[in-house]
């Protein structure tokens, strides 16, 4: 079982604040343990250097210590190959490198996207963008009310026109785990390209890329524990050998003369400029912290957390509970009755808890559900029963100040 104060010890800010500040909203983005701080500051403090082009030590080391998250990265979602692991700014960052890259020279009129309506808005909008510049036409998968897709329309909506497919592995709004093995195999079939968004999903459970064999995986540092500014791309080495840069600049060239340019090695020619570099360093430390506690045991910490959430929130009638997905993360959508969400945060905001209320960037989910917005709580490998308790109790204080 995991050792939950032993956890929380770890990390400055409710070493800081214990006792009055109850975090219920890392699907938006996760608190910092110490020793990924540390590795921040470490960089700063003894080897700030630039990476690939210092020729002293603080410069190799700052390399090398940037270089060995690859293979951190590798080893923690068994990724075939340490050289198809992109760095990037973030999830947002890595799906519009792919709609810029892959996209713009792939796709044109006639050509299909397919995603679905439970995207959040970075795996929306660049492909609204992409299918502007190229006149493919953009179809959704539809969601049902309770947080499922209708996977039924995925095969009634996949067609050999489709050339991409992209979902979300876990929703930022549901919790709701999509089935994305099925899914890929469906777009294999047709010889669609498919993007997983693992934004949700990497964080909180084993996520096997050799196992998924799908062609790109995007997702986050700051939602796992790591710093924000930096985010991952993987994919198959030979898609990444055909695409295009994404950015041009420093380092992801091999020879640059007047009139044009020829690119560096996969990935060094999706990653132009001075990278995050100290961020990069964080998120490998993040990634030591998961791998030391165990990823199967924060999920099945976290599910614990959801299963009691559940239980406990829908005891109070004044409050509407969204999904019912039986494979979902550890995140809670609800609503109070009669208080808008806003309303709701900033009144558990009194009582030191945090959670998120809106539309959570996946405004066609709100439009589905009939509701401009709603609450949401959401849990880590840091929280605890008591402030599920916690956030009940201040639920039902708010429900007597408005009525
Ligand atoms: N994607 C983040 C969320 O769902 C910001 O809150």
């Amino acid at each position: 079982m995991l050792d939950v104060n032993q956890v929380r010890n770890d990390f400055p800010i409710f070493r800081k604040k214990d006792g009055d500040f109850i975090y219920l909203d890392s699907a938006s983005t996760s608190q910092k343990p110490e020793s990924v701080i540390e590795s921040i500051s470490s960089y700063y403090n003894s080897y700030a250097a630039n990476i690939h082009r210092a020729l002293y030590e603080i410069g190799e080391k700052a390399t090398d210590r940037y270089e060995s998250v690859r293979e951190k990265v590798k080893r923690f979602i068994n990724v075939p190959d340490s050289h198809v692991v992109i760095f990037t700014r973030s999830t947002t960052e890595s799906i519009n490198l792919i709609a810029y890259a892959w996209g713009t020279k792939k796709l044109a009129k006639d050509d299909q996207i397919l995603i679905t309506e439970m995207e959040h808005h970075s795996n929306i909008v660049p492909w609204q963008l992409l299918s502007s510049r190229s006149n493919a036409s953009l179809n959704y998968i539809p969601i049902k009310k309770d947080g499922t897709l209708e996977l039924e329309e995925l095969k009634k909506n996949i067609s050999s026109k489709t050339k991409l497919v992209s979902v979300s592995h876990q929703s930022n709004v549901f919790g709701t785990i999509n089935p994305i093995n099925d899914i890929i195999d469906e777009a294999k079939k047709i010889g669609a390209v498919t993007v997983i968004d693992g934004a949700q999903a990497v964080p909180h459970m084993k996520v096997d890329i050799k196992e998924l064999d799908c062609d790109f995986y995007a997702f986050s540092g700051h939602k796992m524990l790591g710093p924000t500014g930096v985010g991952v791309l993987v994919a198959r080495k030979n898609i990444l050998e055909e695409m295009d840069p994404f950015m041009g600049g420093g380092e992801m060239i091999n020879t640059v003369n007047m009139n044009e340019s020829t690119w560096n090695e996969v990935p060094w020619k999706f990653e132009a400029g001075t990278p995050n570099i100290a961020q990069v360093i964080g998120l490998g430390s993040s990634i030591d912290y998961i791998e030391k506690i165990g990823i199967d045991m924060i999920h099945q910490h976290e599910q614990e957390l959801l299963h009691y959430g559940l239980e406990i929130l829908s005891q109070n009638e004044d409050i509407t509970l969204y999904g019912k997905a039986k494979k979902r993360g550890a995140v809670i959508p609800f609503n109070v009755k009669n208080i808008h969400p806003h309303d709701l945060a900033k009144f558990l905001d009194t009582d030191g808890i945090c959670i998120r209320a809106g539309h959570h960037c996946a405004q066609p989910i709100m439009n589905k559900l009939g509701i401009s917005a709603t609450a949401r709580a959401s849990f880590y490998l840091y929280n605890t029963k008591e402030d599920i308790e916690s956030l009940a109790e201040s639920i039902k204080k708010t429900v007597g100040i408005f009525n």
